[in-house]
């Protein structure tokens, strides 16, 4: 399965952060944001990535994840010249999924538990219909919001909701077979003025193929597409790191564990750092797990 990183946006509500840097591109502790979108990819297995941004932001993103190579994987790049919503993913990336099964990250989402990995490589398993993952909130007026029946089939699909039907946000990480593109050549932009990812959930519900996995409560989930919802990441990966000493979302231990690299190539990349994210890949190429 192919994937989409959609990484650009205005990232109006993180102003003046945003102003002269791309979201994906501000750290979340001690990564750069974008690196969780990518290691969910990597995690489900997905090699094979487009990364859509701005064109001003396209060079550094370039710079910082090169063509993959370096992880096992390959990336290519495509621009979109302007923000008109989350499905314009699959029109510019057309040509890209070639009608297959694909799978679109969005950049600024976070996720971190037991058993996503298994969750993941379950929905990448996907030919047919589309699966997304839901998970609880307090306010789900911020997001897709999903409403459920008593056996967790989906009833109703709403984006932004000012009376959510459900507190089951709809979180940015959607799987989807080869009708996705056609499905979003036909629709029109909302009353925001954007094309909107829940129509695209919502046509899939109408032909009784929509799945939705609900996220357990051992799971976090964070659209970081606020200042609040930056800070909480960090707080996160800062404290699950400091207590197991393992990292959250690092290219070079997700490649590794998944053999996408060899460990001499490991430790290579480890070399090159110089610094404690250096001796992390080191000690971990260093010992038997
Ligand atoms: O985080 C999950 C939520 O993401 C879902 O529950 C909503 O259904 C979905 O619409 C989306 O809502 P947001 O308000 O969080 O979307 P936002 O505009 O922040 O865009 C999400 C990401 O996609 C962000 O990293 C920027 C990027 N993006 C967004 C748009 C609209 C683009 O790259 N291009 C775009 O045109």
């Amino acid at each position: 399965m192919r994937g989409i990183l959609l990484a650009g946006g205005s990232g109006t509500r993180l102003k003046p952060i945003t102003t002269a840097v791309n979201k994906q591109l501000l750290p979340i502790y001690d990564k750069p944001l974008v690196y969780h979108p990518l290691t969910t990819l990597m995690l489900a297995g997905i090699r094979e990535i487009l990364l859509i941004s701005s064109p001003s932001a396209l060079p550094q993103f370039e710079r910082l994840l090169g063509d993959g190579s370096q992880w096992g994987l390959q990336i290519s790049y495509a621009a979109q010249e302007a923000p008109r919503g989350i499905p314009q993913a699959f029109l510019i990336g057309e040509a890209f999924i070639a009608g297959k099964p694909c799978c679109l990250a969005l950049g600024d989402n976070v996720f971190y538990g037991a058993g996503l990995t298994q969750e993941l490589q379950t929905a990448a398993a996907l030919a047919t219909g589309a699966t997304v993952f839901a998970h609880q909130v307090t306010d789900p007026s911020a997001f897709g919001v999903v409403e459920l029946d008593g056996s967790g089939r989906p009833v109703s699909i709403a984006e932004k909701p000012a009376e959510p039907r459900s507190n089951w946000a709809v979180t940015g990480l959607y799987f989807y077979d080869g009708d996705v593109c056609g499905i979003a050549r036909d629709l029109q932009p909302s009353h925001r003025g954007e094309l909107e990812i829940s129509a695209v959930n919502e046509a899939y519900l109408k032909r009784g193929d929509l799945k939705v996995v609900r996220l357990q409560r051992g799971t976090s989930w964070l659209d970081t597409g606020t200042v609040q919802g930056l800070m909480e990441a960090s707080e996160l990966v800062r404290a699950v790191e400091h207590t197991q000493g393992l990292k959250i979302a690092c290219p070079e231990e997700v490649a590794w564990r998944s053999g996408y690299i060899t460990q001499d190539r490991l430790l290579a990349l480890a070399e090159e750092y110089g610094n404690s994210y250096g001796a992390y890949l080191k000690q971990l190429g260093s010992t038997k797990w």
